[in-house]
């Protein structure tokens, strides 16, 4: 580690000056996995990123891993009005859960008005999305078990089960469901949760029948068979809508239908992990409305700014369930308040600007762009795939995939986010235009043209 001192940031300053060394610093003291660019929060436009160092610019089709919905330089997030509420909530960090503020109060009242779920009533904000997840879990299991005493079973709802290449975070109890990397989990400790098959299908002509294939019926007697072994212990089924970080995989709404049915009869509760697909990408407020779901918990995160869990429907069940029982869940600071003054202002934009529409119709096209690259490199690009914004497409192993996203950075200031074992997937910011998304394609063309003729 080396001692020497960086500069302050003097914004007056050459842009070259302030920040020779900072990736070099920051990657010999903190634990990440720094892209070799310094990023100028004042230039960006759109989803185009500005490097401080020499005004590179970058085509960002990650958005900060899904978290940056209007991109860089939204005239929504200029104007002066904001930026003084921004300054403001930013002055002293105040504990949420306990002291009320006019900031808190706008945002839940815009957070339901734009995003919200009258059948899911309940909101618990807390900073990061395992951390929501986690919460999530505390509900199901304070319900399940006060639901089993209620029945006159004296037993703890003490068991999530979830699903294979599911990607829940690395926190505490999540380490016991992640199961995507196995370097993210690999030695730590962790309970033994019933894991059931993932059958992913790609969307296609049989993406809406109701009939449930070989693969989806294995997986349902597999929870079926978890159910009756545990199904005292089970407090909840635990499910990405599309699993993200496994690899952008897509569960038919028939086979999660089927799922939420089981848990019902079995008096498990279901829970939705939104932190990826929530927040607008896929057209829709939350991906399981696009799937015609009805989870009783729905974990948030990343785009809505500040994280946290939405529940309702058989949580009210219980009168003192976790939400109103106090104590179960908290934290200090129950998220950040400058996180709600720009989460508050981003939901307005998204609102006015009707920016679902927009990322559902820029999800058109950029499906037919990657299906147009598919049918051009047939040997190296294939299940193109995609709800609204969020689409991804497979490359025949890793290595080449992560050899293709090194070089569109590289040659062609082309930002991609691979997405497991052998997919890249995309996360553009809703407000993404048409050019931005066929630029990206482009660079993804000369690329593969690159490595073809190499
Ligand atoms: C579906 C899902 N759940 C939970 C998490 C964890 O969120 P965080 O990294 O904010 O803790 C992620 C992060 O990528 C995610 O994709």
């Amino acid at each position: 580690m080396t001692a020497q001192r960086l500069a302050p940031v003097e914004h007056d300053a050459a842009p070259e000056a302030q920040s020779p060394n900072v990736v070099d610093e920051l990657r010999s003291r903190v634990t990440g996995d720094l892209l070799d660019v310094v990023v100028d929060l004042d230039s960006g436009e759109g989803c185009r990123l500005s490097d401080l160092r020499d005004g590179t610019r970058y085509l960002d089709m990650t958005m900060y891993f899904s978290s940056a919905p209007l991109g860089h330089g939204h005239p929504g997030l200029r104007t002066p009005e904001f930026e003084a509420a921004l300054v403001r909530a930013g002055r002293v960090k105040p504990a949420n859960p306990d002291f009320a503020t006019m900031e808190q109060a706008r945002f839940v009242e815009t957070l339901r008005r734009v995003f919200g779920d009258p059948e899911l009533p309940w909101l618990f904000f807390i900073e990061g999305g395992g951390p929501a997840v986690e919460n999530a879990l505390k509900v199901a299991f304070d319900w399940k078990t006060k639901h089993n005493a209620r029945r006159g079973v004296p037993m703890r709802g003490s068991r999530a089960m979830h699903l294979r290449w599911a990607f829940h975070g690395r926190t505490g109890y999540t380490m016991s469901l992640t199961n995507t990397d196995p370097r993210k989990v690999r030695d730590y400790p962790a309970f033994d949760w019933p894991r059931i098959p993932s059958p992913a299908v790609e969307p296609g002509p049989r993406w809406d029948t109701a009939e449930l294939l070989p693969a989806e019926r294995e997986a349902l007697d597999a929870a079926e068979a978890a159910l009756t072994r545990y199904g005292n212990e089970i407090a909840c089924f635990v499910y990405e809508p599309i699993q993200g970080e496994g690899g952008d995989r897509h569960l038919r709404p028939a086979f999660l239908r089927e799922m939420q049915r089981l848990c019902r009869e079995h008096h498990v509760l279901t829970v939705a992990d939104e932190v990826q697909s929530g927040g607008g990408i896929t057209g829709h407020p939350w991906a399981h409305q696009a799937l015609g779901l009805e989870p009783d918990l729905v974990a948030f995160g990343k785009r809505l700014q500040v994280c946290g869990v939405m529940g309702g429907r058989r949580v009210n069940d219980i009168e003192d369930n976790a939400f109103r029982e106090p104590s179960r869940i908290s934290s200090t600071w129950g998220g950040s308040l400058v996180d709600m003054v720009r989460a508050t202002r981003i939901l307005e934009v998204i609102e006015s600007e009707n920016l679902l529409n927009h990322a559902a119709r820029m999800g058109e096209l950029l499906l037919s762009e990657l299906r147009g690259l598919a049918a051009e490199y047939p040997d190296l690009v294939t299940a193109p795939r995609g709800r609204g914004l969020m689409a991804a497409l497979d490359f025949p192993d890793g290595t080449l995939r992560d050899r293709v996203t090194a070089l569109a950075r590289q040659r062609h200031h082309t930002v991609f986010l691979p997405s497991g074992p052998r997919s890249l997937r995309w996360r553009p910011a809703l407000s993404v235009r048409p050019d931005e998304l066929t630029d990206a394609v482009a660079a993804l063309r000369a690329t593969l043209r690159e490595l073809s003729s190499e």
